[in-house]
Parts: C-alpha cells; structure tokens; sequence
C-alpha cells in the first residue's frame, strides 16, 4: 500500500527525468489476465486525462479485457477522476455510491479509481474509511502499472492502494487507444510548475516534464502516417514546453517542427499568458496548418485578484498579448477561462474581469466560481463575499459571454469554412458533425461519405454554441 501525500507532492527536485523505454510490461500471465472480462473506463476533468484514458484502455486491451458497453455490462469500472473543482469531486463519489450498488448485484465487479483525485490523500482516506467496494485506487504518476496492480487485485481480497506523491520520469513505451480516427492527442509535457495560488494540479499531477522532441516528432509523424487529420500537442503550460529540457529548443521550434511533419491540423493547450513569446506567434502565422485557435484563459481581469492568483501577468499585459494575436494571426479564435468568486474579489475587481471581456469579446468562455482546493494557498484566503453574490457574478458574466459568442458565431453567417467532419450529429439524421479550423462545431447538411475529410462548408445558421451549414459542392 502506498498513499498519497500533498505536502511531498508539492516539493520539486533539480534532479533531471530520465526518460524509460522499459517500464510498462506484461508478462505472458498479465496478457491474458483479462481474457473473456469486460472494462468501462469513465472519464472527468480535461484533455490530458481523456488522453490518460486512451492509455489506460489500450493496457486493459494489452491484457485481453475488451471494451463493455455500459457500466453494467462491465467486469472492471475505472473512474478516471478531477480534481479541479468541487463538483468534480462531488461527481465522482456519486458515481461511486452507484457502484456500490451495482456491485451488490454483482460481486465480482472490480471497481477502480484513477486520477487527480486519486493523487489528494483525504479522498483516499475517505475511499479507505467510506468505500470499501472500491477494489484499487492508482495515481497519475503508475498508470504503467496497472496490469501488476490488477493482478493483486484479483488474487486477494480488500483494497489495494498505490499513488506515488513524487513524479518518476517520462515513461515512453504506453500503449494508445485512440477514441477518435481523425483526432489524436500527444502529451509534450506532465504536470505543471506555476503554482497558481487556487489550483490543485501542481500537486496532482507533479513537476512540469516535457517530453523530449525526437518522441514528440515520432508519434505526430506516424499519426500522420496512419491518416489521422488533426493533432493537438497536450500540456497544462505548453508555451513553457522545452524549459526544463533544453537551451535554445522552445514551443515556436516544437510547433515548426511538428507542423513539417504535414499534418494536416495542429493545436495546443492550454497556453499561459505568460510564457506566450513573439516567436511562437510569428510561427503560427506562417504556417497554414497551425489552426487559428488560441485558448488563453484570463482567470481576472483585475490586477489585484490576478498578483493573489500569482498568475503573473497585469491585465494590461494581458491585453496586449491579445490584440498581438489578433493582429498577426489572420481570423484567428481565442477562447478563455475564467474565475469569478476568487477570496476577496470585490464588485471593482470583477468590473475589471467584465472590462476585459467587453475588449476580447471571446469567441467563447469557460466560467467557473472558485472552489477551494485543500493544499493550495488560495484555499486559506479570507473570503467574505457570499456564494449567492458569486453566483450572481457568474450569472452577470455568463450572458455577457454568451452574447460574445453569438456575435463572434454571426460573422461566419454565409462565409465558406474548412470542416473536418467527424461523425453523424447528435439531432438530426440528415446531417454530420465536424469543428472549423477556428475550432466551432459545426452541423452540416452532406452525406456521411464527409466523415473523415475536411470539405469546405457553407454556414447557413448561427447559434450560441454552434453553427448549421451546407457542403459547398
Ligand atoms: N493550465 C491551464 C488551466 C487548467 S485548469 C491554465 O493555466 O490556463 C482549467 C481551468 O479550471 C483553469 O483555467 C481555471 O479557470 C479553472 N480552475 C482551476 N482551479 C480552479 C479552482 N480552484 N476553482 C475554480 N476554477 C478553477
Ligand atoms: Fe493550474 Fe496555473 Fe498550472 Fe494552469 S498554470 S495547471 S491554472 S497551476
Ligand atoms: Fe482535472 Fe487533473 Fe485535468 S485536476 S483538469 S483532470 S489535470
């Protein structure tokens, strides 16, 4: 048993990753343990993890489970859980309460929980003393290790326990299962070194690691090979990619490089104001499949609350950045995240949020009331303000935005737009799915011959969250 510890995992060592080709491993038994059993793998929380999760079902596969198509049709359940906010958390052990029922009618169920939240010691503590119908909780840091833990699992009975609190290194040789044919996600770099004053990630997900480049260039290039159309490079601070590796090989170098490799659409997230250099605009302006997408989450625009969440950059700085973009990179979309409710924000320091809301008028937002992550300093902040007062802010916040939304979405009304169509949409039978290359969903009247190529659309209708359109013949 071995359990998580915030107050290690918040320590950062100079000691240089090594990168391991050779940890994951199965011996002949762990490829076959999973032979004739059914896994569902549930997923919160943000790309990186829908990524962890693409690794964790290629093991489980490795191992001969195959994939259930319902929870209740499964042998083995992983919540691969958040733990960014409450409600992630609130979710998650709703889920598992669901579990335990279940598991009532069938005990053989395995039930596992992976993740941010697996990192957090009083979750585990709550997992150990709470719910014991949870079979293996595995941290962010050993999901290679899957295979050995389930195995224990299955010989024993009661709770098996393993989340390392200290990163190890960068582990090479994870198999993928990709959940989308013409998408594909590559991590450049784990956890994150910023330390925002309200964010638990630094703790759960360990000292920023990029990945060295020769890896990175590899897998993009055999997904391009393979056909994929779009990647999108992964990382909670991608313009600091390179930092901890190299001299003089940043996130612009990186980005050109990937994008010789002809994929035909590449993306990053999430990018920090802060490390955003001129060079890296410079490259995504000159390259044509380097998408015209920028998320560039403002957290406040009030140079106060954003000096509390040590989010150094001014709102100033901030705006300068955005009109830089908007300048150099032609029709390009920003989108952003931002936090209402931070310990001590007043009616004037969130004028200033809405401020800068008024200039950017993103294409979209992602709006959040603080929630106090346990460890973090934020969380020990003086707050007077109440949550209903948070939640009218919220609500102030969120018509102003969607109304941004809506007048960013109008401007492509009767415009042709590259669609990679995706697959069949969610409402109508007659029509498929895709997202431009300024990353807006699209619902597009055309035949499913579409679904895998990128055809230019017509845009027909605009609504908040999406736009109708027609294939242009
Ligand atoms: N690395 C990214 C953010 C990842 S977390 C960045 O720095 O931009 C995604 C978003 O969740 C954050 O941008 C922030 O807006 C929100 N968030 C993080 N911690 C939060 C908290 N404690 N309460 C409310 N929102 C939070
Ligand atoms: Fe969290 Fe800040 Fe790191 Fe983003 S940059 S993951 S908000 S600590
Ligand atoms: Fe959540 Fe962990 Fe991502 S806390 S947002 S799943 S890095």
């Amino acid at each position: 048993m071995k359990l998580p510890n915030l107050l290690e995992a918040k320590k950062r060592t100079n000691e240089k990753v090594k990168v391991k080709t050779d940890e994951y491993i199965l011996t002949h038994e762990l490829k076959h343990l999973g032979e004739g059993l059914f896994y569902y793998v549930k997923t919160y929380g943000c790309q990186m993890n829908e990524h962890d999760s693409e690794n964790i079902k290629a093991i489980l596969e490795d191992m001969g489970y195959r994939e259930a198509s319902s929870m209740e049709t499964a042998d083995l359940v992983l919540l691969n859980t958040c733990a960014i906010r409450e409600n992630a958390h609130n979710k998650v052990f709703g889920m598992v309460g669901r579990l335990k029922h279940l598991k009532e009618s069938n005990p053989n169920l395995t039930i596992g929980v992976c993740g941010c939240m697996a990192q957090e010691e009083h979750v585990v503590e709550e997992i150990m003393k709470k719910y014991k119908c949870v079979d293996l909780v595995f941290g962010t840091h050993n999901i290679y290790r899957l295979p050995q833990l389930l195995k224990k699992v299955l010989d024993q009975k009661g709770q098996e326990i393993e989340v390392y609190s200290m990163e190890g290194d960068v582990i090479e040789n994870i198999p993928t299962k990709r959940d989308n044919p013409y998408k594909a996600w590559v991590n450049i770099q784990y956890g994150c070194d910023k330390f925002c004053t309200y964010c638990i990630v630094p703790y759960t997900r360990g000292k920023q690691r990029s990945r060295e480049k020769e890896y990175i260039l590899k897998e993009v290039k055999e997904l391009v090979e393979q056909g994929y159309l779009e990647v999108t490079l992964l990382g909670q601070n991608v313009n600091a990619y390179g930092k901890d590796l190299y001299e003089d090989y940043t996130m612009a170098n990186l980005l050109e490089d990937a994008s010789k490799t002809g994929v035909k659409r590449l993306r990053f997230v999430t990018s920090h104001p802060w490390d955003f250099t001129d060079e890296m605009i410079d490259v995504i302006a000159k390259y044509d499949n380097i998408m015209p997408y920028i998320h560039l989450p403002l957290q406040s625009g009030s140079d106060r609350i954003l000096k509390l969440m040590g989010r150094r950059y001014t709102k100033e700085s901030y705006l300068e950045l955005f009109h830089k973009l908007k300048d150099k990179i032609p029709n390009c979309s920003i989108t952003t995240d931002i936090i209402v409710g931070f310990p001590g924000e007043t009616e004037e320091d969130f004028a200033d949020t809405i401020d800068v809301v008024n200039t950017c008028k993103y294409d979209s937002a992602y709006t959040f009331i603080f929630s106090p992550r346990i460890g973090t300093p934020a969380a020990k902040m003086k707050d007077k303000i109440s949550l209903e007062e948070k939640e009218q802010r919220l609500y102030r916040l969120n018509e102003l935005v969607n109304q941004y939304s809506k007048e960013a979405n109008e401007k492509y009304l009767g415009k042709v737009v590259p669609v990679l169509v995706e697959g069949m949409s969610g409402n109508n039978k007659d029509m498929v799915m895709g997202y431009t290359d300024t990353q807006k969903l699209v619902n597009v009247k055309a035949n499913k011959d579409t679904i895998g190529k990128i055809v230019p659309v017509k845009i027909t209708e605009v609504r908040t969250w999406s736009l109708n359109g027609e294939i242009v013949e």
